[in-house]
């Protein structure tokens, strides 16, 4: 069984389907009707394979794969930091806890034991897929960069640009330096992964308040002389933007600081958007410009529920991010349930139709996020030509881990096996966590698997 997003509406349930994927990790046959002894006596040798180089999975009854999550937005310096946000809102909560814990990864070991922690966390998630955000240290940046490539995690990494309104002790020295340092990042990852297959550097100023005009315009002409994405925050709360607003006078709008220094583009993902202007909405959507939305940071830290109805409405593209450690948890299954949730709030304020059902939900963790990373030829669902960026599922009863007395350890999502799909892919979204994730597959290599 295979379940995958065909649109935001539309999330398709397959039977006995086999999927061929080749030794580089790509999808070069799909068969309906298929069961495993046909997909290896004909299938197989048609594409030329010798049965006993083929590996073969197949989906037990109650397990179905789903594509890999993606998540849009993640810090992994603040891994350490997940849960712990007190009563603070952004700008304290940046002082308090993340400028610290970030400044003390500029130490290599210490770096390596977060990183290695957070991606194979977040792989046991199911994120195959993840837009980085790392330090300003371009050392401990590399790094991370590296442990993505050598644990197999689809990767964009930035090192983080920031060379104003932030404490001495963590601050690049200026806007040329920051930009040098960000060209150091990119030359590392195109020695270790030139095509970019797996990882790709991403631009990447923190936040228009810790970035002078000199920085954010010369890192948009970095955008327009490499073609790599960017990433930034974006009206997140309310105070933040009333900061931009002070610093930055002879703008309109918080969008329009980022559309004048060449940082809004087709390529360009802003997190959060919580308090954005429908005017604001209209030229994002004219610069095509993506956003990841947070849920689980923005009710943690009292940041506000973002109108994610109102900018699907005029078209936006939208994916999801954990955005740890605003937010609480490693877990795009997490967001997923948080943007429904959110959702539900916002119709509370008033507009019913602001609901986002399960379909969409996972569509915005799946295909939309990406569309937002500018991968949905890729990866997000499942087709012909795509890569084998996947994750198996399995509900109720199925043992999934044996404890120490030798007890089986079931599912937490309890199903009986009288219901139908529809309400077991409820039952997973609601009650499901990262026991349900029993294998996970990057570009068709497996890089992790529940014991
Ligand atoms: N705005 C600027 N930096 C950050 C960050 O690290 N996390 C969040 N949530 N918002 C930010
Ligand atoms: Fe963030």
């Amino acid at each position: 069984s295979f379940v995958h997003s065909k649109s935001l509406e539309v999330l398709e349930v397959l039977h006995d389907l086999a999927v061929f994927v080749d030794e580089k990790g790509v999808i070069v046959a799909i068969e309906e009707h298929c069961d495993k002894q046909q997909a290896l006596q004909v299938i197989a040798p048609k594409l030329g394979w010798t049965i006993g180089d083929v590996s073969v999975r197949v989906a037990a009854p109650g397990q179905f794969f789903f594509p890999g999550f993606i998540d849009t937005h993640i810090h992994a310096p603040q891994y350490p930091n997940v849960g712990i946000f007190g009563k603070t809102t952004l700008l304290d909560w940046l002082n308090t806890y993340t400028f610290p814990m970030e400044s003390s990864l500029s130490s290599i070991s210490k770096a390596k034991r977060v990183y290695t922690r957070c991606i194979q966390r977040t792989l046991s998630h199911g994120t195959t897929t993840a837009s980085y955000y790392a330090t300003i240290s371009v050392p401990s940046t590399n790094l991370l960069s590296d442990l993505c490539l050598t644990l197999g995690q689809r990767a964009f990494i930035g090192r983080c640009c920031m060379d104003s309104l932030a404490p001495d002790y963590y601050r690049d020295e200026s806007a040329a330096t920051s930009i040098a340092d960000t060209k150091a990042t990119m030359d590392h990852i195109a020695k270790i992964d030139p095509t970019n297959a797996l990882i790709t550097p991403i631009i990447t100023p923190r936040f228009a308040p810790a970035c002078t005009r000199e920085l954010m315009h010369g890192l948009g002409a970095l955008q327009k002389e490499t073609g790599f994405p960017v990433q930034t925050h974006i009206s997140e709360n309310k105070n933040e933007v009333k900061l931009v607003k002070e610093m930055f006078p002879g703008f309109e709008s918080y969008t329009h600081v980022y559309d004048g220094h060449g940082l809004l583009t087709p390529k360009t993902i802003l997190a959060h958007a919580v308090h954005l202007t429908e005017a604001e909405v209209d030229l994002i959507k004219a610069r095509e410009g993506k956003i990841s939305h947070c849920p689980c940071s923005n009710s943690a830290i009292t940041s506000g529920t973002a109108k994610v109805r109102m900018m699907l409405n005029k078209g936006l593209d939208i994916g999801l991010g954990t955005d740890v450690s605003g937010g609480y948890s490693p877990s795009i299954l997490e967001a997923v349930r948080q943007a429904s949730l959110v959702s539900r709030h916002v119709a509370m304020e008033g507009d019913d139709d602001s609901k986002l059902s399960i379909e969409e939900v996972l569509y915005l963790g799946t295909k939309g996020g990406a569309k937002v990373v500018g991968l949905e030829d890729k990866i997000g669902s499942f087709g012909l030509g795509m890569e084998w960026d996947a994750q198996l599922i399995g509900l109720g009863n199925v043992p999934v881990d044996v404890d120490q007395d030798g007890i089986e350890e079931e599912s937490p999502v309890d199903i009986f096996g009288w219901e139908n799909w529809e309400e077991r892919i409820a039952k997973w979204v609601f009650n499901g966590d990262d026991r349900n994730t029993l294998a996970v597959w990057v570009k068709g290599r497996l890089v992790h698997e529940r014991k």
